[in-house]
């Protein structure tokens, strides 16, 4: 494996078919420098493409899942290093990227590139005290990885505009009434359950849960009738993998099925 230098990478649950990719830059409460996000990015890949990983988890401390992209990196940067080097763009990407599912369990700060890190991932669990926020505004720009278009999404136009134009933070117990999290967890167990959640998606066929992911996340593309014919043709699909196949004879037959991943 590389070794990194600002993120951990284990191997989760009782078959091990959970990555775990811990953000690991504590004195900078895992501010995502470009270096950081290269690693995510690389650590994500190499998880995507092994055959024993189901599914993927993103946390950080319980201090901060992530205080946003770098304000000491960004200070002095000017428009033409922005738009020649594409800032945040292509590891950023990456997390809305990888096929496989991907779970952000944050604990403590998830502010301006840190919740829009979280809001690329497609299931986000908070610990108690975790609080998410588009700060941008704060200190003179704007939300430029997500923060804009994923937060409308998720809690709505009145929300989103609200907290990108104050700067406000929420709290997890805010972003769990509005939609933004899935649920919420005592700060010392967010991590496992993510993990199980990670475990009991990786129970099904990876080549199906691919499919899953991908007609969903569709849905925030594609017009609904374009939605729906994407997703029936998608499911028409499922019938040439032999999963398809086992999962269905498996229910008859009144045992678990044995899945191939093909
Ligand atoms: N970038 C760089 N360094 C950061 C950072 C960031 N986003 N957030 C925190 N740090 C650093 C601090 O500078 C400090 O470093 P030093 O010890 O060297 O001074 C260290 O982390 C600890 O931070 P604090 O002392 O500030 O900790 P705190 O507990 O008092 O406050 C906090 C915590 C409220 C999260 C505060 O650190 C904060 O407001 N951070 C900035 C949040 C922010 O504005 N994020 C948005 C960034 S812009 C962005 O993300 C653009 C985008 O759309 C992608």
């Amino acid at each position: 494996a590389p070794a990194y230098k600002h993120i951990l990478i284990e191997k989760k649950g009782e078959v091990g078919n959970v990555g775990l990719i811990t953000l690991n830059r504590p004195k900078a409460l895992n501010a995502l420098c470009d270096a950081l996000m290269q690693e995510v990015q690389q650590a994500l890949e190499d998880f995507d493409s092994d055959p024993s990983i189901g599914a993927i988890v993103l946390t950080g401390s319980e201090k901060a899942f992530a205080a946003g992209a770098d304000i000491k990196d960004m200070q002095n940067k000017g428009f033409i290093d922005c738009f020649g080097g594409n800032f945040l763009s292509t590891s950023w990407d990456s997390v809305s990227k990888v096929k496989k599912p991907t779970i952000a369990a944050v604990n403590g700060y998830a502010l301006g590139g840190g919740c829009e890190v979280a809001m690329m991932c497609d299931i986000i669990l908070a610990g108690e005290k975790a609080k998410f926020g588009q700060p941008e505004i704060i200190i003179g720009t704007i939300p430029g990885a997500g923060g804009t278009q994923r937060l409308v999404k998720a809690i709505g136009k009145s929300r989103a505009m609200q907290m990108c134009l104050t700067g406000d933070m929420i709290t997890a117990q805010q972003a769990n009434a509005w939609g933004l999290v899935s649920s919420v967890h005592p700060p010392d167990q967010l991590l496992d359950e993510a993990i199980r959640l990670g475990e009991k998606i990786s129970q099904h066929s990876k080549v199906i849960v691919a499919m899953c992911k991908e007609s969903v996340n569709n849905s925030f593309e594609l017009p609904l009738s374009e939605g729906l014919h994407f997703e029936k043709r998608l499911f028409h699909c499922t019938f040439a993998t032999k999963d398809r196949r086992e999962g269905m004879t498996a229910f008859v037959e009144k045992r678990k099925p044995n899945f191939t991943d093909s």
